[in-house]
């Protein structure tokens, strides 16, 4: 995939430095704090987090002052990674090109690590200094709702249930991908509107946007897992098939999963109500659907 735009970069950056302060200030020092480290550090798109400070900064936000609760949707994601990987889910050994979470510290410490991203992470949202206080409870709501039961995790439950069923349709399919991946890859986007103190309808247009995307970037995962390389991709591929796991190009097949990836995001950017100078969001959009990794 061609290079990120420049601002990305400096998202990157901002996201790489609040998540080192954020655990170099942990007092601590032990395994469970070594093993979110590792994960943490290991590498990753650092998608969720750049959505969140693109959307800021569309909305008229100074991205600085929302790195923390960034950090914080990056603290989550890679807590569901490691969760999503154990021997009782995925069953995954190669995660960001390095064995898995419980692989290098066992099950139970990587149980504990993702426990302690996931309680952190609500920490830092609630403590985010740059964030006006009066929004950071609706933000810490609608970060809840995303990823609870009614969505990531409902969605990962889905997921599992899917391996023994035959004759999925499309729409259980789509839900499925909806709640898993695309909840939390839709509040994102919002998250950075409601920190800039965007309208209603503003949060709800990025919303939107976000809710497309999250469909086109699980179609993407799936697509990677059958024409991806485990070394481009960080990360095993032809496991979906191997467990049986319900999937876009399962179910339509390579070519029109693809169309229907590439749909999803020219609808996200026909959503969007603003975009920062670049076209940054725009840009995003499309790289979802034609990265590699
Ligand atoms: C992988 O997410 C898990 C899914 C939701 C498909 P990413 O593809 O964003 O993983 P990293 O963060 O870049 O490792
Ligand atoms: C993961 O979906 C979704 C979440 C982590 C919530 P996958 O199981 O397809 O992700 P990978 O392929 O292991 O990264
Ligand atoms: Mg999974
Ligand atoms: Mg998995
Ligand atoms: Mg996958």
């Amino acid at each position: 995939m061609n290079a990120a735009p420049a601002r990305w970069e400096t998202h990157r950056n901002s996201v790489e430095r609040a998540l080192r302060e954020a655990l170099d200030g942990s007092r601590a020092e032990n395994r469970v704090v070594e093993a979110m480290r590792y994960s943490l550090t290991a590498g990753g798109k650092r998608i969720r987090p750049i959505l969140l400070l693109l959307a800021h900064e569309a909305a008229g936000g100074r991205s600085e002052a929302a790195a923390q609760a960034a950090a914080a949707l990056e603290m989550i994601h890679t807590y569901s990674l490691i969760h999503d990987d154990l021997p009782c889910m995925d069953d995954d050994d190669l995660r960001r090109g390095r064995p898995t979470c419980h692989v290098a510290f066992g099950e139970a410490t990587a149980l504990l690590a993702g426990d302690a991203l996931l309680t952190h992470a609500f920490g830092l949202l609630a403590e985010a200094s740059g964030i006006e206080p009066t929004v950071r409870c609706p933000m810490i709501a609608t970060h809840a709702g995303a990823i609870g039961y009614e969505g990531m995790i409902g969605g990962q439950m889905l997921d599992l249930d899917a391996e023994k069923k035959n004759g999925l349709s499309i729409l259980e399919l789509q839900t499925i991908h909806e709640r898993k991946t695309g909840a939390f890859l839709e509040a994102a986007p919002a998250l950075g509107a409601m920190a800039a103190g965007a309208s209603d309808e503003t949060t709800a247009a990025f919303r939107e946007y976000g809710r497309k995307i999250g469909l086109a970037f699980q179609i993407a995962d799936d697509l990677l897992d059958v024409t991806g390389t485990a070394e481009e991709a960080g990360k095993r591929v032809g496991k979906d098939a191997a467990r049986g796991k319900a999937t876009y190009p399962g179910l339509l097949g390579i070519d029109r999963s693809r169309s229907r990836a590439r749909e999803l995001v020219e609808e996200a950017v026909r959503a969007l109500p603003c975009d920062t100078p670049g076209g940054d969001l725009a840009v995003l959009a499309r790289y979802i659907v034609e990265r590699i990794h």
